[in-house]
């Protein structure tokens, strides 16, 4: 185990972008480096931000605490299980051949999101009370083996409906009852997933709609819920899209990941989404890999800050029951080649098809490539069971019928069976 310990910014010294310059208890430097602001993240942290964001300076918060005497130096423990940049520090395995994390998607609790952020708070289904959740998670975890698993839930659901508001415990303690039961299944990852579309009712974070600070607000409170929880990971925001200025939204994803830092989840990854629905193939052209690799944690470190990338294997849109491609040569082998030479890792957080004989053949073809190039390719999962009726086209609800689980034929035959 290795301890990191960094002390921003020590004395005179003018701090450097990202680097904190206020909070409660921080001794460092406050002047920021030319070009770049001091922006309130919360009481405990401020940080140094290029001067491209309509954030409100530290100074100007009136309920801003001053900078004491006392020293205070964030530290991060590394693991010798930790995943790095370049892939887990215990000498990644490309022999073993197959991707570390994979499973499914439960999802519900992001029922009544629109695209445009609108996500309508009745819409949310309690799918721990009414679909049995956490029986689905226990089914896949103990009977097929997979370990991970992605929650999508509303960020109005989290607040009931206020921007920056704290978490509503009625609604909060709904939604960790399924956080709970991912983390009791026996699941090795489980992801919180605000599903927002980078927006709140039609307006982007950061770019006209609520502030970073709001977005950050909430991931603050939920990684002080969870910073004890090695097996939580942060998935900041479900596909962005229609983002005009990129590098703008990266500096909201930096104010997240710093929110959860400073709340005390040092450690545990987060995905960084990017533009185009967090579209794997124009990742790259589309500016979203250059802009998301400049994102760090506290200590300048990008140590488990994953990107989070979708793709599915029909058009494109993932709401045909037929798939096209396998996606290998469009999109998976040239994202492989930037990812090392760029040393950094994916998150293929959704994929999936229908329940047909294309989407057997070219779901399986894609989770084989992934698990050849498991040095880059982390896991994925597919979507989506949870909630859904037999009628959706992609459907991966198991049945339940005389105490035994029956899954889906794309589960069982490619997000498991492809895997093992
Ligand atoms: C700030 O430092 C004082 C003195 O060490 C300590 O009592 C207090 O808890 C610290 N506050 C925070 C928020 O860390
Ligand atoms: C939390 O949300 C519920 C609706 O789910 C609402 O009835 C309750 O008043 C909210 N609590 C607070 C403190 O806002
Ligand atoms: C978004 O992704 C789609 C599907 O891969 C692609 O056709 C389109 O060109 C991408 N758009 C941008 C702006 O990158």
């Amino acid at each position: 185990m290795v301890v990191v310990a960094a002390c921003a910014g020590m004395a005179v010294a003018q701090q450097t972008v990202w680097g904190q310059c206020a909070g409660i208890n921080y001794s460092g430097s406050t002047a920021c480096t030319l070009g770049t602001i001091c922006v309130y993240i919360n009481n405990w942290y401020s940080q140094c931000q290029p001067r491209t964001t309509a954030t409100t300076p530290a100074s100007a918060n009136s309920s801003y605490p001053t900078a004491s005497a006392n020293s205070s130096c964030y530290s991060t423990v590394i693991t010798s299980s930790t995943i790095t940049a370049n892939g887990p520090a215990t000498s990644p395995s490309p022999s073993s051949g197959k991707v570390t994390y994979a499973g499914v998607n439960i999802a519900g609790f992001d029922f009544g999101c629109g695209t445009d952020g609108t996500c309508v708070v009745s819409g949310a289904d309690d799918i721990v009370t009414n679909s049995n959740a956490v029986g689905q998670m226990e089914h896949f975890a103990k009977d097929d083996g997979l370990n991970a698993f992605r929650l999508p839930v509303g960020w109005q659901f989290l607040v009931n409906g206020v921007v920056g508001a704290p978490l509503n415990a009625t609604n909060f303690g709904k939604y960790d009852k399924l956080v709970q039961g991912c983390l009791g299944s026996g699941a090795e990852m489980c992801i919180v997933d605000i599903h927002n579309y980078a927006r709140w009712n039609g307006k982007i974070v950061g770019q006209g709609g609520p502030s970073n600070a709001d977005l950050a607000s909430v991931w603050s409170q939920l990684a002080i819920k969870y910073a004890s929880e090695n097996k939580i990971v942060f998935g900041i925001m479900n596909e962005p899209h229609n983002i005009p200025d990129i590098w703008t939204w990266a500096d909201t994803i930096q104010a997240s990941v710093t929110a959860i830092r400073q709340a005390g989840a040092t450690s545990q990854m987060i995905l960084l989404p990017g533009n185009n629905y967090s579209g794997a193939a124009s990742f790259v052209s589309s500016g979203s890999a250059a802009a998301l690799a400049a994102i760090t944690n506290l200590d300048l470190s990008t140590t488990n800050l994953i990107f989070d990338v979708h793709k599915y294997l029909d058009d494109g849109s993932g709401t045909s029951i037929t798939c096209k491609t396998n996606n290998i040569d469009s999109t998976f082998r040239p994202l492989a080649s930037w990812l090392r030479q760029n040393k950094r890792m994916v998150f293929n957080s959704e994929t999936g098809g229908g329940n047909t004989d294309s989407c057997y053949k070219y779901l399986c073809e894609q989770i084989q490539f992934l698990n050849q190039n498991a040095d880059v390719f982390l896991g994925y999962t597919s979507w989506a069971a949870g909630g859904f009726s037999s009628g959706y086209a992609l459907n991966e609800v198991p049945t339940l019928s005389g105490g035994t689980w029956t899954d889906q034929l794309l589960v069982s035959k490619c997000v498991v069976g492809a895997w093992k």
